[in-house]
């Protein structure tokens, strides 16, 4: 059921958001998109969870240097997924789930990284994408042209990816890098649009079960989203390679860093 039209989230909400599945029949059932999805890619994100970039994030063992480039990356990542998804935006498969003023990320990593490299950033030479950002826009490029409809995958991942896990990132980046509460560096992080995060992935799961897509065609959406959990868990790598080859750098935060078995600075 279609509670709110698109433009109505925000400030504007009606009560009726957060209990979109309120009747029973509403929930979603194995067969729909948001099921098989969420079903589908499990192994998917435990893998994810498990690299050990990732769970070194968590733990704030994090470096200023590889944050702009984690940065850097998603920036291209996202332009690229953004400009598919307005070019493709009346596509039937997209046209629900095309939500600019809500998601849009792109000119959030603009601030983020202007503040980050400096109003020159475009110009600083890594800002250039890195083989395996390559290979991930290239994707998002080749189906653009190819198969729109498994935009869907990508847009699924990395939006409700983001609206699940961004705010523990966001404390620790802000922790660990001494940034300003304000939220600067960190816009990407924050949807100012979106009042409830848990309420808008519910109305996102109910627009991917309202697409009028078949079976097979579901199918091929999870699997390409498998495949872009991959070219993350691929990205999260090479910053791991880096990371480790970059020389220590003093604990700016002045907390002690734990390795998950006892206190590194002991
Ligand atoms: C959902 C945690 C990394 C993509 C979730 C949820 C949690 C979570 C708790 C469930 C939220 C809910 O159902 O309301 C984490 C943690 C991570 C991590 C602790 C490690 C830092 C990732 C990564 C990706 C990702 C790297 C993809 C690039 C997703 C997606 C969902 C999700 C797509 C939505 C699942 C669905 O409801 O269909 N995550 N996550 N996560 N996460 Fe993650």
């Amino acid at each position: 059921t279609e509670v709110i039209e698109n433009g109505l989230i925000g400030s504007d909400l009606p009560p009726a958001y957060d209990d979109l599945y309120e009747d029973p029949e509403e929930l979603p059932t194995p067969e729909d998109l948001s099921e098989m999805l969420k079903e589908g890619t499990k192994d998917s994100h435990t893998k994810a969870e498990n690299t050990p970039f990732v769970k070194d994030f968590l733990r704030g063992n994090i470096k200023r240097k590889v944050f702009e480039l984690v940065t850097v990356a998603i920036y291209h990542v996202y332009s690229a997924m953004e400009e598919e998804l307005d070019k493709h935006q009346d596509h039937p498969a997209l046209a629900p789930l095309y939500f600019p003023a809500e998601l849009r990320r792109k000119n959030a990593l603009e601030q983020d990284l202007a503040f980050l490299l400096g109003s020159e950033w475009r110009q600083h030479s890594d800002t250039a994408p890195s083989q395996a950002t390559q290979c991930y826009v290239e994707r998002i490029h080749a189906i653009g042209r190819t198969e729109p409809a498994l935009l869907v995958a990508h847009a699924y991942t990395r939006y409700l990816g983001d609206l699940s896990g961004g705010q523990v990132l966001k404390k620790v980046v802000q922790r660990v890098l001494k940034l300003p509460a304000s939220g600067e560096g960190v816009e990407f992080f924050s949807f100012p649009q979106i009042s409830s995060h848990a309420g808008f992935k519910q109305l996102y799961r109910s627009r991917l079960n309202a697409t009028d897509l078949d079976k097979e065609m579901c199918e091929r959406i999870v699997e390409e989203a498998n495949r872009v959990f991959n070219l993350n868990i691929e990205l999260f790598e090479e910053f791991e390679e880096i990371m480790k080859a970059l020389p220590a750098e003093e604990n700016v935060a002045g907390v002690p860093l734990h390795d998950g078995k006892g206190d590194v600075s002991k």
